[in-house]
């Protein structure tokens, strides 16, 4: 798959020339975000695997990997990986794949660079066996431990080594280790809580690679965390990656958290009413950014505040005496990155107020299924047809 990085722009546009509604990402900040955890990971053995998923997009997933201290990336989907594989070596699908497809296309990817997904069941595992064999390829394995979130993932101890056990008999995988994910903490607001209960989650998942080691098992990778956990999971004995991925653009979930990371992008909107003194309409509403995690918060207004998002109408109240007037740009936080950026196609890069680039967002929605028809079509010409 071809990826392209940066689509030229006309070397004059602004901020302003920016059709709405539109995500932006500021790169100063991106920078900042992507140095300060680089050089937390440079000051100790543990390392970074950056969650793909957060953006999806290549010319941010290449940043941090220049920055140094990452291993490879984290993808949560098939389709992820797919893009990850155009300009990343080494990957991890944080999730099973399930399903033929799924797994010869996995088994693909191991053909071209380092693949390590994660498993859960011996269903799984005889899945992603058969694809590989049939691919001639080797698949990574990391078993994956519900550590608390109690999403996928089998329990600590005994059943986690047990599936190691039978991952490293198993043809055409390789055991690499163990992972778990401790969702359940990550956005935890009281430092002290987060960090107790992140120790705890981290200790089932450290105990069980011991148990994994004692019973003579390779378990060179224990891989966890997230941006609220970083620097706890990433400085306990024993862990060897982090999947943070949020960290680099920020939303406003992460930002109620003492994590030293900045707003780096934000969905902006034009101002297309102003009914009443108190109150002005923007043109971007929860069909360019999500409010699953609250509802945007308002840049560089003072005493404006967000007050509801439909599908292209974000109300915003306002002091009646703001300046604010109809046309004006507005620059609101989204309340969640990941699935904010899963609904656009490209992402417009700002040095201040210029333009520098348009980077694709080249992994979002479900790619798999872009020339579905046109395929379906040629096996039955009686279907789709338009009377
Ligand atoms: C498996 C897994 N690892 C890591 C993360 C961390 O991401 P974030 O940086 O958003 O905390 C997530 C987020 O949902 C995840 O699902």
């Amino acid at each position: 798959m071809r990826i392209e990085f940066d689509t030229p722009i006309d070397r004059f546009m602004l901020v302003h020339d920016i059709p709405t509604p539109a995500l932006v990402v500021d790169i100063a900040a991106l920078d900042r975000n992507i140095r300060r955890m680089a050089d937390f990971f440079a000051a100790g053995p543990c390392r970074l695997r950056p969650h793909f998923k957060a953006h999806k997009t290549p010319e941010i997933a290449r940043r941090p990997r220049a920055a140094g201290s990452c291993v490879g990336l984290t993808c949560a989907t098939v389709s992820e990986a797919e893009v990850a594989a155009g300009f990343c070596d080494d990957l991890l699908i944080a999730n099973e794949p399930i399903g033929r497809g799924k797994c010869d296309r996995v088994a693909a990817l191991a053909g071209r660079v380092r693949t390590t997904i994660a498993v859960d069941s011996a269903v799984g595992l005889d899945a992603i066996s058969a694809a590989a064999c049939a691919a001639g390829v080797t698949v990574g394995v990391l078993v994956d431990l519900n550590v608390g979130q109690m999403r996928c993932g089998v329990l600590p101890g005994a059943a986690a080594v047990a599936l190691a056990r039978q991952a490293a008999g198993t043809p055409g995988v390789e055991l690499r280790g163990v992972m778990g994910y401790e969702g359940h903490v990550v956005s935890l607001p009281d430092r002290a809580e987060r960090d107790a209960r992140t120790r705890e989650a981290m200790a089932g998942l450290v105990d069980t690679a011991a148990m994994v080691r004692a019973a003579a098992l390779p378990c060179p990778v224990v891989s966890a965390g997230g941006t609220g956990t970083y620097d706890i999971s990433g400085r306990i004995d024993g862990i060897t990656e982090i999947q943070a991925g949020s960290y680099a653009l920020m939303d406003t979930d992460y930002g109620r958290l003492d994590v030293p990371f900045e707003q780096a992008f934000w969905a902006i909107g034009t101002i297309v009413s102003r009914p009443e003194p108190g109150r002005c309409v923007a043109d971007c509403g929860h069909k360019s950014m999500t409010k699953d995690h609250g509802l945007p918060t308002v840049r560089g207004v003072e005493g404006a505040s967000v007050v509801s998002l439909n599908d292209e109408h974000a109300t915003i109240t306002i002091p009646a005496d703001s300046r604010v007037a109809i046309g004006d740009r507005v620059f609101l936080r989204p309340s969640h990155t990941d699935p904010t950026m899963n609904l656009h196609d490209v992402i417009y890069a700002l040095e201040g107020e210029r333009v520098v680039g348009v980077w694709p967002i080249a992994a979002r929605g479900y790619p798999e299924h872009l020339g579905q028809g046109t395929r379906h079509k040629a096996q039955d010409p009686s279907h789709n047809v338009v009377p």
